[in-house]
């Protein structure tokens, strides 16, 4: 049976953020308290900066520890170097861990360069299960639907992989890349099965130009064409959305 995803709209993507660090942090902190570490999926692009900054606030002035934290991000752009400027690995760093007290050992991001990549994707597998699996998994969503980089077309039980990026995909990063020609073809990402594992699912959307996938994966069909759709069957997934965002509804 298919049940609808829990909804919130809020007035602006600042109290979203306010409200979703609210709870990560309470999450870290309970957690925490009972001796174990927490374990986090992170999302890259422009929607989740606003929370890592919030975050980076608890931690500065209210205290918030990243010591116990282990976190393993979505995705990866193939054939890019750690230093590149448009990699993952430099946004989280500059986003947020550069700026709180997690352990560099405690992060994970698939490498954009490994040789053997279905090796280093079973690899990645291995270590979210050695690590107690996802506590909260957090979203953004691409205008193809995709969730990481899941793009239209991937199974509901994906597991992390290589994969070829959507044309509308590549044409979005085509900016910040000075370019569509420098955009990559391909990367690594978590799966959907990956992804649907997590315990708790939060996604992120911001800005008019999302209403129409937002409604499509709120209100659409379950189907492969739209990746994030597969959170309609998970049993604590939660949409956090603005305003604008949630216009279609
Ligand atoms: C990022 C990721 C993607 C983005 C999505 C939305 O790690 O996996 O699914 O969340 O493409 O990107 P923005 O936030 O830039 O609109």
């Amino acid at each position: 049976m298919t049940r609808s995803p829990n909804v919130t709209i809020f007035a602006d993507k600042a109290a979203a953020c306010r409200s979703l660090a609210a709870e990560l942090a309470k999450l870290i902190r309970e957690t925490n308290a009972t001796g174990r570490s927490v374990v986090l999926g992170l999302a890259t692009g422009s929607t989740p900066i606003p929370l890592y900054q919030e975050l980076i606030r608890l931690h500065s002035e209210e205290g918030l520890s990243f010591s116990q934290v282990i976190t393993f991000n979505l995705d990866e752009y193939l054939g890019l170097e750690r230093q590149h400027p448009e990699s993952y690995w430099t946004f989280m760093h500059r986003q947020l861990f550069d700026h709180v007290d997690i352990p560099a050992e405690n992060i994970h991001i698939p490498s954009g360069t490994v040789g053997d990549v279905a090796a280093h994707c079973a690899e990645y597998e291995a270590a979210i299960e050695a690590a107690g699996g996802i506590d909260f998994q957090l979203l953004g969503i691409g205008r193809t639907g995709h969730i990481g980089f899941n793009e239209p077309g991937s199974p509901r039980d994906s597991r992390t992989r290589r994969i070829e990026l959507d044309p509308v995909t590549r044409e979005d990063a085509a900016p910040a890349f000075g370019g569509l020609d420098k955009v990559p073809t391909h990367a690594i990402t978590m799966g959907c099965g990956t992804i649907l594992a997590a315990r708790r699912i939060g996604l992120l959307a911001f800005g008019a130009h999302k209403a129409a996938i937002v409604r499509e994966a709120i209100e659409g069909p379950v189907t492969d064409q739209v990746s994030a759709s597969f959170l309609q069957d998970h049993p604590d997934a939660c949409f956090y959305l603005d305003r604008a965002a949630a216009g279609q509804l």
